[in-house]
């Protein structure tokens, strides 16, 4: 597979020193988000139990922003002289992170592991934006706006492992499966 760290020409006024390093994050995003919609797709087909049709219901409105978000990440690599990779088998010699590890399991189970998987996703997002500070502002206000929405996604799993003092069944989680327990 071609790299796409090496960049010809880029957007202008922006260094290409720059232009790579910001090409890098948005790579690894884009691994994120092409990882989570089709996470979020098994979450879909796997989930069982009594609340099955409402979590089932929840979860294609969350794969398809992600997937929109795939799409403006590639997108704007390409718009700075890069070559987004989009393939299964780059996505998976690049990731840093496991793939998910519950298949067919209650409602709860799942929402615990995506507890865990939102959080992984959220915190590279927040460490990219304050990297980007220093890089492109341009992208940054992309990374903001994603994270905006995955912020808002992950109430949407978080407000069914809350009780009514406000406390995460998965609190202190340290795994999906261990989230995925705590959470059932
Ligand atoms: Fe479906």
């Amino acid at each position: 597979m071609a790299s796409n760290t090496t960049l010809h020409y880029t957007t202008p006024g922006l260094e290409p020193a720059a232009a790579e390093r910001v090409v890098a994050l948005l790579q690894d995003r884009l691994n994120a988000c092409n990882d989570l919609h089709l996470t979020l797709k098994h979450v879909h087909w796997n989930v069982v139990g009594p609340h099955f049709i409402a979590v089932h219901e929840m979860i294609d409105p969350q794969v398809d922003a992600v997937r929109g978000f795939a799409d403006d990440l590639a997108e704007r690599i390409a718009t700075l002289g890069g070559s987004p990779q989009g393939t299964p088998g780059t996505l998976v010699a690049q990731r840093t992170w496991e793939d998910y590890s519950i298949g067919r399991a209650g409602t709860q189970e799942h929402l615990g592991a995506l507890d865990l998987v939102y959080q992984g996703v959220i915190t590279t997002y927040r460490d990219g934006i304050k990297e980007l500070d220093e890089l492109d502002l341009v992208t940054q206000d992309m990374f903001i706006g994603q994270t905006e929405q995955l912020e808002l996604f992950h109430w949407f799993v978080r407000a069914h492992l809350e009780d009514k003092g406000g406390r995460l069944s998965t609190e202190g989680a340290s795994s999906e499966a261990e989230a995925a327990r705590a959470a059932g």
